[in-house]
This record gives C-alpha cells, structure tokens and sequence, in this order.
C-alpha cells in the first residue's frame, strides 16, 4: 500500500508515518514504527518571543487573549479591584475596548464610555444599572422592539414600575417623582423625535437615558442637552460597516462605573476583535455621517416628489411635523428614513422590487438597505399598533445617492 493510499484510508490505517521515523517490516509483512522524539507541548504553550518588537505599531493590535500575567506583588490586587481594568481578564475590559472607548467617550462629549457587545447590553446595562423594585421609569410607547420588550416586559417582572407614554408628549408626563427617563429619538422606524431639553427641564433631578443610535453624536449631542446617560448601538452608524455587534453607554464616570458594574455581573462583553473593528470603523465616523446626511436628504427630497409616495418621515423635510424640533436638536438628520405609500400591498411591491437597496434589518453601514417593518415586528412580542403596514424603513447608505434614487424609483414605478 502507497503512502497515498494510507492517506485516503483515513487515520485508522496505522503505518502512515512522518519522514522521519522508519517503517520496518516483519516476517509477517505488518508495519512497525519506531518512534520519532515527539514535539514538546510545553515548547509549543510558551514560545520565546519578543513581546515588545523594536518598533512600536501604528495601529493598536489585536490584544486577542482572554488574560494576562499579573505582577507577583500586591499590585495584582490592585489591578483586580479597578473598574474596567484593561489588561487583567477579558470579561473586565481590554486594550481593544480602552481604545475605543476613549473615541466614543470624546464623540459624546463623555466622561466615560463603556463598550459592550450589542447595544442591546449597553440598553439594558444603563436601565439595570439604575433601576431596583419600585423605581418608576417612564418611557415611549414606541421604541426598538428589544427595548420595548425590556421596558415592557421584563422590568416589571422584577417589580420595577414602567410607565409607557406616547413620545410627543413624553415631556408632559414626567415630574421630579420619576426615577428614570428612557428616551429614544429619533424613534425607529417611524422617525418621530422627542424635545430632550423639554424633557430635562420637566423632570430636573430624574435619570434622562437617551438612545442616540439613529442620529449619532455627529447629529444630536444629548450629553449637552441634559441626559445623563447615552446609549446606542455600536452596530450601526459608529461602526458604520456592518461587519461588528457592539453597544456603549457613555455619560459621567460613576454612572458608567455602576453599568461596567452591572454588565461585569451580567457578562455581555465586547470581545477584543470587535473592539478593534469599531475602532477602525470610527475613524472615519464624521466622514461617512457627512455623506449619510447629504445623500439621505437627497433621497428624502426625491422621494417625497415621486407621486406613489404619500408620506416620507425625514426630520430634515419641512413636512416632517417636528420640522422645528429637529432643527434646535439636530445638526444634521442622517440617513435614516421612512416612507409610506398608498398600501400595505404597495409596500411589499416596493420592497420586491429594489435591487441595489436590499432587504436587510439593521442600518448605518455603507449599502443602502431596506425593511418592511410590520413585516418583522411580530417576531419577538412587537405589536402591530406602533408601525403602519404601508410604511417602508430605508438607511441610506454610502453608494452615489442618484444610483440609490433610480434604485428606489424604479421600485415605486414598478408596480
Ligand atoms: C434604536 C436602536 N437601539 C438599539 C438597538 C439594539 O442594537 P443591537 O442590535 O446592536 O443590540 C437597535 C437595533 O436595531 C436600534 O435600532
């Protein structure tokens, strides 16, 4: 039998050896093998290289370990009581993390960040972090569904008190009783904002949780209009390629302490190759959000005069009812909008009919995508009442925004 054929036998065919070790054979004919010295594990499990290389890298590298060797002095204890230690065990924090943490920090305007590894940990290590049984949270009816579903559903259970109120008038329904604020604006999918400054100054001393994912700390600064805690999901826009899953809270230092606190229990960490991704992602974050608002207004205005269209939600249109708002609030209005047409009917037609927009959740990343919300919201508890059948959710993306306007034309001329 050929060595080949002892490959193609499988591993049960004993005999196959490496070169150097011999085959012997007997009287029989049967293989004998006489063993070559085997590698060492313990050579393999420590390899002797230079940890610090001459140079040192331009870019942050991959801290790709889930811990590291600790002084043998006190100073091991030291490390391992800080908050969000960088360099002690993964869960805790990372290189990776520390780095672009301190980018989101300074896009907020923020004390402190806190990286996680979906924005749906950084929602629910903010609210966690801040309620206990019998904390009164007020909230909108309409938020992201898995938001809506902890405000809803799970909080209660735990004997927190939620009240869900409809967005427009969030501010008239909170008062200094309120423990927590939970604020979402612009809301997806139906882009209808919330007055943040009106909210702060109705309720002074209450906890104001903003989620800022759909205008971005480029369009909408919440630190500054008096939120103490923002949240958004890192998936989206501050990424920005969709290729990571990852969520940050940012605010001031000892309430991010408190959530690093909670979500150290909880566990929902960003592991350090996301990390690095949205590090690299950010860099260019005012770059792509600049295009993201010139294209998305621009799609925006070319879908509001194609006449299948009867309503596009756009805060930058002065048709959008918080025009207004949206102008104090805003310094640009993204690349986030939706749309609604005559018909739910009309709605699936559309969607069948794009073909460089494609029919994918999530946003923010540089292709142009789109959703049929009312399609999907089921799902997971949604209900029906929050989101028009009729309405179609678009993220504009990176593409030349004319390619993205016949895209969507020829969709709506289609039918
Ligand atoms: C407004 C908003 N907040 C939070 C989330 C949750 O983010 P993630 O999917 O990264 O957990 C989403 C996801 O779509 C969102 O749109």
């Amino acid at each position: 039998m050929s060595v080949i054929d002892h490959l193609v036998a499988g591993p049960e065919v004993r005999g196959v050896v490496a070169d150097d070790q011999r085959l012997t054979g007997d009287d029989t004919g049967a293989m004998a093998i006489e063993e070559a010295p085997r590698p060492s594990m313990t050579r393999l499990l420590h390899p002797h290289v230079e940890q610090r290389p001459g140079g040192v890298p331009v870019t942050t590298p991959v801290y790709q370990t889930s811990t590291y060797e600790l002084p043998r002095t006190p100073e091991a204890a030291h490390i391992a009581s800080a908050v969000a230690p960088s360099g002690y065990y993964t869960r805790y924090g990372s290189p990776n993390n520390a780095e672009a943490e301190a980018m989101l920090a300074g896009l907020d305007g923020a004390e402190r960040a806190l990286l996680l590894g979906s924005g749906m940990a950084a929602v629910s290590a903010a609210l966690l972090s801040n309620v206990r049984a019998g904390a009164r949270v007020v909230a909108q009816t309409n938020h992201y569904t898995a938001a809506l579903t902890l405000l809803r559903d799970v909080l209660p259970s735990f004997g927190v008190d939620v009240a869900l109120v409809p967005q427009e008038s969030l501010q008239d329904a909170v008062d200094d009783s309120v423990d927590v604020v939970y604020a979402e604006t612009p809301v997806n999918p139906a882009m209808v904002l919330t007055d943040l400054a009106a909210v702060r100054s109705a309720a002074p001393r209450a906890l104001l949780v903003v989620d800022n994912t759909f205008a971005t700390p480029y369009n909408t600064r919440p630190l500054d209009l008096g939120a103490d805690l923002v949240v958004q999901s890192a998936t989206k826009y501050l990424n920005g390629h969709s290729d990571v899953t990852a969520g940050v809270v940012t605010g001031r230092a000892e309430l991010i302490d408190r959530a690093w606190e909670t979500a150290r229990v909880l566990g929902p960490t960003c592991h350090p190759f996301e990390a690095w991704l949205l590090a690299r992602g950010l860099r260019t974050f005012p770059l792509r959000m600049a295009r993201h608002n010139a294209s998305g207004h621009a799609v925006a205005e070319a879908l509001a005069a194609h006449p299948r269209v009867a309503a596009v939600h756009y805060p930058g249109l002065p048709t959008h009812p918080q025009h207004d708002l949206a102008r104090r609030q805003m310094s640009g209005f993204g690349g986030m909008l939706a749309f609604t047409v005559e018909s739910p009917e009309a709605a699936l037609s559309v969607l069948q009919h794009t073909t460089l927009a494609r029919n994918a959740v999530s946003l923010g990343g540089t292709e142009t995508l789109i959703t049929h919300p009312a399609s999907l919201i089921f799902a997971h508890g949604g209900t029906a009442d929050t989101v028009d059948a009729a309405l179609l959710r678009v993220s504009v993306g990176l593409e030349e925004p004319e390619d993205i306007i016949a895209d969507l034309t020829q969709a709506l001329d289609h039918r």
